[in-house]
């Protein structure tokens, strides 16, 4: 920001490509990213004065925040969970995917009676809110970092909070989709004091983002 270039921290792997493929619609090629084989995080596009770096997806809403980047691309399941001060301006439409409570079919009739039952998650800010503020449940979240699907199978939990995409990982570990938290997409996140201090730019590039994905 301060040496004229706007920084955007993205969510490496798939979220990473298809934002810079929005960006080269707007104008904006990022010729050496697109190079499978290169080790380097950080890439800036001379001409436009716009710098992309490549993050882990909970870091991304850390960066912008602390305004090391002034726009992110991320995950709305990474940016509910992480909860930074950032403002999100734009819902990319791509990364489509649901956040679910799933389990075996049995434990709907948990749900249903609002038992006091154990959820894994990777999510716990997310199945906090979800069961404590939406639903009025009680219940005792247990944090995973992975394959949270084992939960209900190995009797840790009664079922999970968790991203379902196509389904094919509940189906072939014999789990079910039971309620539906959110839908999920990839969002673009702004720096507050950057939305302040380079509002004509930061505007002019959300307007050309949306016009494309239109
Ligand atoms: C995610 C998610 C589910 C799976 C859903 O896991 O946590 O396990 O993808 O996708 P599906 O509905 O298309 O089967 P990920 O692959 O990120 O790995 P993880 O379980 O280690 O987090």
């Amino acid at each position: 920001m301060k040496d004229g270039y706007l920084t955007v921290a993205l969510t490496k792997g798939r979220l990473a490509t298809k934002t810079l493929e929005l960006f080269e619609k707007i104008g904006c090629p990022m010729e050496e990213m697109k190079d499978p084989d290169t080790r380097r995080l950080i890439f800036a596009n001379e001409e436009k004065k716009l710098r992309f770096f490549l993050a882990k997806g909970p870091d991304v809403p850390t960066y912008v925040e602390y305004g090391a980047a002034d726009f992110g691309v991320a995950g709305a399941d990474i940016i509910m969970e992480e909860n930074r001060r950032v403002y999100e301006v734009l819902d990319l439409g791509f990364g489509r995917c649901r956040m679910c409570v799933c389990g075996p079919a049995e434990a709907a009739e948990l749900l249903k009676h609002h038992e006091y039952i154990r959820v894994a998650t990777k999510y716990p800010r997310i199945a906090r809110e979800y069961f404590y503020s939406i639903k009025m449940q009680t219940v005792d979240i247990i944090k995973l970092n992975g394959s949270v699907e084992l939960g209900p199978i190995v009797g840790l939990s009664d079922v999970i909070v968790d991203i379902v995409e196509t389904g094919s990982t509940l189906r072939e570990n014999g789990l079910t989709v039971l309620e539906e938290v959110a839908p999920l997409s990839a969002r673009m996140i702004v720096n507050q004091v950057s939305m302040q201090m380079e509002q004509e730019r930061i505007r002019e590039i959300i307007r050309a983002l949306r016009e494309a994905l239109h």
